[in-house]
């Protein structure tokens, strides 16, 4: 640990070897190695088996800490401001979260609107499962996690809710999969989606679709050129976060709050038949 922030504080004063190394760094993750093989399958093999590998006894949530760890920062960093964001869109009556793990969002919005239909979905069971009985034990009746998959929505009819986010979760989603992810968030929403992802600010000549780039070891796209292909542009609007919201400096970079309206004078969705 000491050596790594040795080589780190030495490197960076050599900016661009220091870029030029971090990008070798995440280039040679074993989890972007089996993307280059799986594509987006190998990412999901992994968050659908994580597992904690340390148990700590005091916690008292053997083998969950990593869920824990979500659980523990449910009214914390970015998620406040998150929740406002959301909460600009109401009068809502439901709202689903893509990747809600154990639904810290999902918690903080349920008791602010108790009266709202809330669900989410998520890769890995074990964090549904931990989530819905924290829920239960928190007495929120109006909130229901499920084990699914971003790709595959195929458990909710078209248009079932009003709002649907995703915080951090597209980043893990490659080119491979990003237009279905898209499309399917677009097929269960009625209203808008709300999502706290990594922006690529710049149009990146060499991804015109937005389908993304791969930096630091998570995807960034353009997502004005990924939604334009199904909505019209003028329903994109993207809000640089705040830099105090997220200590991480590539969040600090690129992180954004994609909203696109879907119910707006004009804006309906486009064919999705591409
Ligand atoms: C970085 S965590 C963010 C969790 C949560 N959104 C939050 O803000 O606390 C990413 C979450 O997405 C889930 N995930 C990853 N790939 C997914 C996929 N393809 N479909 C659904 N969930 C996925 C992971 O299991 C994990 O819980």
């Amino acid at each position: 640990m000491a050596l790594k922030a040795l080589l780190k504080k030495q490197l960076s004063k050599y900016p661009p070897v220091y870029r030029a190394v971090l990008r070798v760094y995440f280039l040679l993750q074993p989890v972007h190695l089996m993307e280059l093989v799986a594509g987006t399958r190998a990412r999901e093999r992994e968050w659908a088996r994580r597992t904690s590998k340390q148990r700590t006894e005091a916690s008292g949530h053997q083998g969950d800490e990593w869920i824990m760890g979500y659980w523990d920062t449910r009214n914390q960093g970015h998620r406040p401001f998150m929740i406002d964001k959301i909460s600009a869109h109401y009068p809502f009556s439901s709202v689903l979260e893509i990747g809600c793990n154990c639904g810290p969002n999902l918690y903080m919005l349920a008791r602010k609107f108790p009266g709202v239909r809330l669900e989410g979905v998520d890769i890995n069971e074990k964090a549904v499962q931990t989530g819905n009985e924290l829920l239960k034990a928190e007495g929120l009746s109006n909130v229901k996690l499920w084990a699914g998959k971003a790709d595959d929505l195929s458990q909710f009819s078209d248009g079932s809710f009003d709002i649907t986010f995703s915080d951090a979760v597209l980043i893990l989603v490659g080119r491979d999969k990003i237009k279905k992810v898209a499309r399917e968030m677009l097929r269960v929403t009625r209203r808008a989606l709300v999502l706290l992802e990594r922006h690529c600010f710049e149009p990146q000549a060499r991804d015109p679709q937005g389908l993304g780039v791969y930096r630091h070891g998570y995807w960034e796209r353009d997502y004005t050129a990924l939604f334009r292909q199904f909505v019209p542009e003028k329903s994109i609007v993207i809000t640089r976060i705040t830099k105090d919201i997220w200590p991480d400096p590539r969040w600090q970079e690129t992180g954004a709050v994609i909203e696109v309206s879907l119910n707006a004078k004009g804006t309906t969705k486009m064919s999705m038949s591409f």
